[in-house]
């Protein structure tokens, strides 16, 4: 006990206190762990110490264990709620941060604190956003933020309309349409960066997503702002359209709105986007968090990044095994690392994905893996 009326918690080497009145999602454990693992990555990859920024600290958790857990140069903790900002000072209060690192507090309101660190030219080299409900309305003024090539660690939880399950807000938020179809937590992943990469290339920049971590309940998004008028990544803007008829996911770009299946000609094709069609991961940095999670032991952590590094090159979209069951009558569902394996050994891309233990990426036509099922009964 800490205060004598609130039990001190502790998560990595943070000590804190959580007052009733305040928020704090034990879940979201693996986020900041995984935020940790990757600013100790992105130190390893600048080769210094780095400036961070937590624009939505709580009661500060994320923002004490970034301090004492990774090379921290400066470290600014943010909350508009000023019982949240008490709570921060008090559990800054708490734990032994090393005098060389330096923590400032604030109480501010997410836009007016971007806008006037943008007139003060104030850059860091990692910002963090961890907001309710859609990042959408913060992404513009939290990418002041970051210094050319700093990284951008957001949250989104509004995974009913990311996901599918919400048209209206979808449109109203990323300007697309989402699908509840069996890879809709990707494509929620997908949606997010493509309407991150519009609202970037507005002013010239883009962004180059490091890694997506998908905990079903909320989205976990690196990325990395660059600067370029000319390598704004419009080719990887497009649409993944599914076939109502073999259902086959492919992608198109953004300028192709009509067509029929490529593997099986039907018309009966839908559309999700526009969205990102490139890469969700940085081959390169993944390996870096992958030699932070080892030296830290942590095996929640590595496990999901063996299973993104093995989706780095995938094609976007991914089939669920039992709805390969259900559609191919199958009376066993084939092992998926064999059915990988299998789909390999045909020549095309495979892969396990971390969005779903029993799902696997390919750029087979279904029709074909549907056969390959059936010779594995
Ligand atoms: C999801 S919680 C943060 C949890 C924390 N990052 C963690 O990992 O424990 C979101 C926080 O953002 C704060 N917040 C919400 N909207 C804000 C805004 N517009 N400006 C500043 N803070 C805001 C809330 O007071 C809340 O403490
Ligand atoms: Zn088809």
């Amino acid at each position: 006990m800490t205060d004598g009326s609130h039990p001190e918690l502790q998560e990595g080497l943070a000590r804190f206190i959580v007052p009733e009145t305040l928020f704090f999602n034990p879940r979201a454990r693996l986020a900041r762990d995984f935020g940790v693992i990757a600013l100790r990555a992105e130190a390893d990859l600048q080769e210094r110490w780095l400036r961070v920024i937590d624009l939505m600290a709580g009661v500060g958790t994320r923002g004490i264990r970034y301090a004492l857990e990774a090379p921290v140069e400066r470290i600014v903790l943010n909350d508009g709620n000023p019982a949240a900002v008490e709570t921060i000072r008090r559990n800054i209060e708490i734990n032994a941060i090393p005098d060389d690192v330096q923590v400032d507090v604030t109480c501010e309101q997410v836009h007016r604190l971007c806008y006037a660190l943008r007139i003060r030219d104030e850059r860091f080299d990692w910002v963090d956003m961890d907001a309710f409900g859609s990042p959408s309305v913060y992404w513009h003024a939290a990418s002041l933020v970051p210094r050319w090539d700093g990284v951008l660690y957001l949250t989104a939880t509004d995974m009913a309309a990311l996901c599918g399950k919400l048209r209206e807000p979808a449109i109203r938020h990323y300007g697309a349409v989402t699908r509840p179809w069996e890879c809709g937590d990707e494509i929620g992943a997908r949606v997010l960066i493509g309407a991150m990469q519009q609202s970037a290339g507005e002013r010239g920049l883009y962004y180059q997503p490091l890694f997506v971590l998908d905990e079903g309940y909320a989205m976990r998004l690196a990325v990395r702002l660059r600067y370029g008028l000319a390598d704004f990544p419009s080719q990887h803007i497009g649409w993944l359209v599914k076939c109502m008829g073999c259902f086959t996911h492919t992608t198109l770009p953004l300028h192709v709105t009509v067509g029929c299946c490529r593997v099986c000609g039907s018309e009966d094709v839908q559309w999700a986007g526009p969205l990102w069609t490139g890469s969700l991961f940085d081959a390169e940095f993944l390996h870096l968090m992958s030699m932070e999670a080892r030296k830290a032991g942590h095996q929640a952590v590595l496990r999901l990044l063996r299973l993104m590094t093995d989706e780095t090159d995938s094609p976007a979209g991914y089939y669920a095994a039992p709805d390969l069951g259900k559609r191919t009558h199958l009376s066993r569902l084939p092992p998926v690392d064999a059915l990988v394996q299998r789909l390999r050994q045909e020549g095309y891309v495979a892969s396990r994905t971390h969005f779903e233990t029993s799902a696997f990426k390919t750029s087979a036509p279904y029709p074909l893996i549907q056969q390959i099922a059936l010779q594995m009964q």
